[in-house]
């Protein structure tokens, strides 16, 4: 199930700001030192002359991050609407980013718009097409009454100095898949969770990557319950036998000749998580619809590379599995027995992420890639460590310093956290079993969870991302992020595969 907002057409041109026939432009606002300067768009100042320092002091105008302000034009430049962005200190990729989303949201009934923000380079021709589309999102499959849907302009264009430069027209395309990927992950994740069971998502994948395949070599591979007991995927097995919708583990190879690096990635796909018979309270399970978003997240980024050709193996594992109370479930005590033989004392049902993850981990090791990233909203442990806006970065130095890279250019905040020693001696404590699932010790938990991961990943280079925290917007938009599932990580792989390429 998908949402269907009108979708604008964005087209890239170098035109005179002031000069443009769409209904409103938007500017860049630096906080200079000496106060509010616009950063883009000289034209634009010229237009008002010195009449504009004025009129910036008067609308009380500072350029600090976020701050929108709509000034009508009276004849000064041919929109007749001037917004007016705050980005903050410095102009960059971030900055332009976050002041594209907050535009977006500005003139909701505007038919055409014109984005004259800075915009010289690729990277903040990237930022401004992103930030847009992504600050412009809204879902309402649930909004019967609702008149959203024909409130996004039809037409966007984003201005900018080199709009016939190759890598900019590049930039600017690989920016709107980018986007889209993003934006499938929020339809996902912000699904109800009654119409997303594991079977269901399973389906929607399956449909999302039959839609590429027919322009990429891509193959797709579900598992259903049955298959997935053959194989032995313990641990999928076992979370998702509390629930009356059955497991799947969805598995995506996109192959392009001559690969020069291959990629696995996992992605934790808890359509729904009540913690199990260690039954979560109902404030910590109003969002627990979001506990699929890892799984959407590494879909959407393989979906994306394949569509943009790069030129990267990338072998995708998606254990999908409800979290339910039921006379079949799980129980503390019991031995989960994974894919590829070992096993886990279960004790705590509401640490479930963990193990549907070490199937497919097991899995993705048999691929033999030459690194594997997994992405899951695995610990609340992690939300107190890094707050509700950085993704925890865990695993070998080498694909952690690559994720914190890729982070970086993509402008998502990714924070490396360690894996202490102990841990190991923690996670290989169980008097019954191979491995603990959990030691209660709630201090480093996310860090414990890392550590048992690790555990089956065969010494491969590895990265753990837990995205508990900013998985998930429970307030209001910020920047480009909107309410709701944020579909944090897609832009972060992609440009991870991007790099090895
Ligand atoms: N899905 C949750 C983690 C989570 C918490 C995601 C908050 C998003 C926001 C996960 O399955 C979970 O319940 N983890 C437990 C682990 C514990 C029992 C070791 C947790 O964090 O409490
Ligand atoms: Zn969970
Ligand atoms: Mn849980």
């Amino acid at each position: 199930m998908t949402s269907t907002p009108r979708t604008p057409h964005y087209s890239l041109r170098t035109a005179n700001p002031a000069k443009t026939r769409a209904e409103a432009v938007v500017v860049g606002v630096l906080q200079g030192d000496k106060g509010p300067e616009l950063a883009s768009a000289d034209e634009v100042g010229k237009a008002f002359g010195r009449k504009l320092r004025g009129l910036l002091a008067s609308l009380g105008v500072t350029g600090k991050p976020g701050e929108v302000t709509r000034v009508p034009t009276g004849g000064t430049l041919s929109t007749p609407l001037l917004v007016l962005v705050g980005l903050g200190k410095e102009a960059d990729a971030a900055g332009v980013r976050r002041a594209a989303g907050a535009a977006a949201r500005a003139v909701p009934n505007a038919t055409s718009v014109a984005l004259a923000l800075p915009a010289a380079t690729a990277e903040l021709v990237r930022a401004v097409t992103e930030g847009h589309l992504l600050g412009s999102y809204t879902f309402t499959t649930y909004k019967k009454g609702d008149d959203t849907k024909e409130k996004a302009p039809s037409e966007v264009v984003v201005l900018t100095p080199a709009a016939r430069r190759k890598e900019v027209v590049a930039a600017f395309e690989e920016a709107q898949v980018v986007a889209g990927a993003v934006a499938t992950v929020r339809n996902w994740v912000n699904t109800a969770p009654g119409d997303l069971t594991p079977p269901l998502f399973a389906d929607a994948v399956a449909a999302a990557a039959k839609e590429v395949a027919k322009g990429a070599p891509l193959t797709t591979t579900v598992y259903d319950e049955e298959q997935l007991a053959e194989l032995g995927c313990g641990g999928i097995i076992a979370v998702g036998k509390g629930s009356a919708a059955p497991p799947r583990l969805v598995e995506l190879v996109y192959e392009p000749k001559e690969p020069v690096a291959h990629l696995a990635l996992v992605g934790k796909g808890i359509t729904f998580d009540s913690g199990g018979l260690t039954l979560k309270p109902g404030n910590s399970m109003a969002w627990m619809k979001s506990d699929m978003h890892g799984a959407a997240t590494v879909v959407q980024a393989t979906l994306a590379i394949a569509t943009l050709g790069l030129p990267v193996k990338v072998s995708t594992f998606v254990p999908m599995a409800e979290n339910m109370v039921s006379g079949t479930a799980l129980k503390p005590g019991d031995v989960v027995v994974h894919y590829g033989g070992k096993t886990t004392e279960a004790q705590n049902m509401d640490a479930e992420g963990r193990l549907i993850l070490a199937d497919a981990l097991v899995r993705a090791t048999e691929a033999e890639p030459d690194a594997i990233i997994d992405v899951a909203t695995l610990t609340g442990a992690m939300v107190v460590a890094l707050g509700d806006r950085i993704t925890g970065v865990m695993g070998s130095d080498d694909v952690v310093g690559g994720v914190l890279a890729a982070a970086g250019t993509a402008g998502e905040q990714a924070w490396h956290m360690p894996i202490p020693e102990i841990m190991e001696e923690r996670v290989r404590s169980s008097k019954v079993a191979d491995l603990m699932q959990v030691d209660w010790v709630r201090w480093g938990g996310g860090l414990y969870a890392a550590a048992f991961l690790r555990e089956f990943t065969a010494g491969l280079p590895w990265a753990h991302l837990d995205i508990a925290g900013p998985s998930f917007n429970n307030g209001s938009a910020y920047g480009h992020v909107t309410p709701g599932g944020t579909g944090v990580g897609v832009a972060t792989l992609v440009d991870y595969a991007r790099a090895l390429g």
